[in-house]
């Protein structure tokens, strides 16, 4: 949601479609989707920042420079694009800020060159080679020069959040152990089993100070798609709302809270051929707390063959739903979710930003 219409977009980039979000007919592509369209347009993962209600993008081509990061006002306007240069066309998935920074990437699993200089195109991953982060300033920050710092190679599909520490930017994702799987990938959707890649909650500190990289694992589970409470998105938070992966295929078990703060963790599990959505945190209006609020996700009931929504207390998941909306059909099993506030649902509506 930004400007008061969901956006559209895809992941391996194109035009952003603005869609009503009550009736989800199209609304056109927004003027600055012309702008950058010669660059690939925009990628999926697009971020509101809710200090600034800014939209930070970034898309990739096969074109040098091969990426960009941009900045879209609240107001719809484009106010900032800067190439940020990288050494081949690469497939990023997902990008990540904090208050004064955008985190880009270049992972070691992207096209095979000498394929691709064919028109071919197959997967090659480079173990030998790091991962690569990019510290782009946001508009906001004194302008500079990108700073990249190297990693232990992998490859990352979704992160959590990020923030600055002192000189450190901290990063949290979903570290994937095997990027490329033994055998290689399938077309038979096995290949996104998560025993296939192993994500792990996992994270990453750039120093900006010393330009020195350190990670770490947080926890041994198979997890992604995580989300949290989305006012505290480019600032610290303490709760993540992490779905749990079905071993096999690209499906969802559950959901499972970690607190970062105080280590516990809980769980709440759909049950036998239930399967869920990535699920957003909606946060109470008059929230006392991080957490004070609901968790929402769509499971689809393959024994019923039927879809429903269910709401979940956020400080209490293992409780099992507050409420289920059953829905007038089957939807396919969900990937990604967002939750918007109803006062975000109009172009008319001011965003006036909100503060955790
Ligand atoms: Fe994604």
């Amino acid at each position: 949601m930004h400007a008061g219409r969901a956006l559209a977009t895809f992941y391996q980039c194109g035009e952003p479609y603005r869609l009503d979000a009550r009736t989800l007919e199209f609304r056109g592509t927004s003027a600055w989707g012309e702008r950058v369209l010669p660059d690939g347009g925009i990628s999926a993962h697009p971020k509101v920042c809710p200090r600034t209600g800014d939209l930070l993008f970034f898309n990739y081509s096969k074109q040098a420079p091969y990426m960009h990061y941009g900045e879209v006002d609240r107001h719809d306007n484009l106010v900032h694009y800067v190439p940020v240069p990288l050494p081949g066309p690469r497939l990023p998935h997902d990008m990540c800020f904090t208050e004064h920074f955008a985190i880009l990437n270049d992972f070691p699993l992207h096209w095979d060159e000498a394929l691709l200089a064919r028109g071919k195109h197959k997967l090659a991953y480079h173990a030998d080679r790091p991962s690569r982060f990019a510290i782009v300033p946001r508009r906001n920050a004194p302008q500079g020069a990108v700073r990249w710092f190297d990693a232990s190679p992998t490859y990352v599909l979704h992160w959590l959040n990020a923030w600055e520490e002192g000189t450190e930017i901290v990063l949290h994702g979903y570290h994937q152990a095997t990027p490329m799987p033994r055998g290689g990938y399938d077309n038979k959707g096995a290949t996104l089993g998560p025993e296939r890649y192993g994500p792990t909650l996992y994270e990453w500190r750039f120093d900006l100070a010393t330009g020195r990289t350190t990670e770490r694992r947080l926890d041994e589970r198979l997890l992604e798609f995580g989300m949290i409470n989305a006012r505290y998105w480019g600032q610290p938070h303490r709760y993540s709302y992490n779905m749990i992966a079905h071993p096999g295929s690209f499906l969802f078990d559950g959901i499972l809270r970690h607190d970062h703060v105080g280590g516990a963790s809980q769980q709440y599990l759909f049950g036998a051929g239930r399967f869920g959505s990535e699920s957003p945190m909606a946060p109470c209006h008059d929230a006392s707390s991080e957490d004070d609020g609901y968790v929402v996700s769509f499971v689809t009931d393959l024994n019923e063959d039927r879809s429903e929504c269910i709401v979940l207390d956020a400080r209490d998941l293992a409780r099992g739903p507050v409420a289920r909306i059953l829905l007038p059909h089957r939807i396919s099993s969900g990937t990604h979710a967002c939750w918007a506030d109803a006062s975000e649902l109009s172009p008319a509506t001011a965003f006036e930003g909100t503060q955790p």
